[in-house]
């Protein structure tokens, strides 16, 4: 989709809608705002800039979602080196999600979800590097205030034509106003400042096109046909403050919307805890946090089914025999590990020589769990973790 830059907007949006409608036929109807309409692309067509999808505007002070892209939150979400998110999907006009109470929802072709990653600013003395919070997210809402925050990337998955998604990144340019397809991914070199002051310097990894597909072939074990992980129903059951005073369970507004096909109440529907809620138990936590962020790959059929170890919310817990499924003495397949005391993924009650947490407390190559697109640890995590570990009763390893 390269425009000549001497056609103006207006007729630049209609070409690339007519462009797009001869792939997806999504364009016109809809909502429309200023911003124009959605337009869709696929794999093929993809734009060098996030600007041409129409998904969201960015008038140097606030990004803002185009209206018909309905923002969305998880009660667990995946941790990415303490990035901020807001995620978003679009659903071309007249088409409708199919609800279901397990597995991921149903999505019709020309759908498109994306998730911005942006952090708070924060000061940082070195040029070389952007200043940023070390926060817990809390904000919802369906903008980014450009003069408190710093955006990174945006990652869209869309549903083609063929039945296929597509994964696209799209890394956020040094002036803010604009983000540029990256299929290589990019390294942002970025200063994690804490709120006592201490800071933590590192290279943030968007990662490549290549490297979705590790972590999103949740059926095809790490080969092609990747999917969206976060919106199933568990994971979407929640309040969300959309701005304008309004504030609705996720489920209902997009039903609501007439988004939502066969959803027929909040009744008997599942909910996910989040996992940094104190209220809930240890169990439901670690059991949350390890199924969001670890699950997509630990699965029967997640690309890393072959080390044996699954960490989806219903294998985790389960009783004797399947204890090893989740690590309990289960020793690792494919990885040596910092050897003696360290032979298990799991030690019920033994923290601190638990490989499993051992992993997620170091970012190391070859040691760093998840493998990509990690590189500061989770320090509100490896807690809930040492925690959950040392009240599990079990069987001594040795
Ligand atoms: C380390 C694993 C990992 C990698 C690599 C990864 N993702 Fe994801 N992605 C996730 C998880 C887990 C979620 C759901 C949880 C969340 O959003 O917090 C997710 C969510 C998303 C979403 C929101 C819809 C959904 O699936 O929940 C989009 C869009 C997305 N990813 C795009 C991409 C693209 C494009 C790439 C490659 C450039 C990519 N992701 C690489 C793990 C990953
Ligand atoms: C992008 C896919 C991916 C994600 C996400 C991921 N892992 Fe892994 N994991 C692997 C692969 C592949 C292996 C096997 C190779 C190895 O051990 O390094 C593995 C192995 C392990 C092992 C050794 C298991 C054994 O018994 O062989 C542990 C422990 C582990 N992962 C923990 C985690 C935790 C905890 C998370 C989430 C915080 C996580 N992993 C997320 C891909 C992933």
């Amino acid at each position: 989709m390269t425009q000549p830059n001497s056609i103006p907007n207006r007729a630049r949006t209609a070409l690339a809608c007519i462009a797009a409608a001869t792939v997806l036929a999504a364009c016109g109807g809809g909502d429309s705002t200023d911003m124009g309409s959605v337009q869709i692309f696929d794999q093929r067509t993809a734009p060098q800039k996030l600007s041409d999808w129409h998904l969201m505007s960015n008038d140097g002070k606030k990004l803002t979602l185009n209206s018909g892209v309905v923002p969305y939150d998880l009660n667990s979400s995946l941790f990415s080196d303490y990035a901020f998110k807001l995620r978003a999907v679009y659903v071309p006009p007249s088409k409708q999600i199919a609800y279901k109470a397990d597995g991921t929802l149903d999505f019709p072709i020309g759908t498109a979800i994306t998730k911005t990653f942006y952090y708070p600013r924060a000061a940082s003395a070195d040029a070389a590097y952007v200043g940023v919070a070390r926060q817990s997210q809390a904000v919802q809402g369906d903008s980014i205030d450009l003069a408190s925050n710093f955006l990174v990337e945006t990652r869209i998955l869309v549903l083609q034509p063929d039945g296929t998604w597509s994964g696209l990144p799209y890394v956020w340019d040094a002036d803010q106003k604009d983000a540029t397809l990256k299929v290589g991914g990019k390294d942002v070199q970025l200063e994690l400042v804490a709120a006592d002051g201490s800071s933590e310097k590192f290279s943030y990894g968007v990662p490549n096109a290549q490297a979705c597909q590790q972590c999103h072939s949740t059926q095809t074990a790490g080969g092609a046909g990747i999917l969206p992980i976060g919106p199933k129903a568990r994971n979407l059951n929640k309040t969300y403050a959309y701005g304008n005073g309004v504030a609705e369970n996720q489920l209902v507004h997009l039903a609501g919307l007439k988004l939502l096909a066969g959803f027929s109440g909040l009744t008997g529907a599942p909910a996910n805890v989040d996992w940094r809620d104190t209220t809930q138990g240890l169990e439901a936590r670690a059991k949350a946090y390890l199924d969001v962020n670890c699950a997509h790959c630990h699965s029967a059929r997640g690309s890393a089914f072959q080390s044996g170890l699954m960490l989806d919310f219903d294998t985790i817990g389960a009783s004797a025999p399947s204890t090893a499924r989740w690590g309990v003495c289960k020793q690792p397949l494919a990885y040596g590990g910092p050897g003696l005391p360290y032979v298990y993924d799991i030690v019920p009650g033994q923290a601190d020589v638990s490989l499993l947490l051992y992993r997620l407390s170091h970012t190391t190559t070859g040691d760093v769990m998840p493998p990509i697109s990690r590189r500061v640890n989770h320090a509100e995590a490896i807690a809930l973790m040492r925690d959950w570990i040392s009240q599990i009763a079990g069987p001594a390893c040795y």
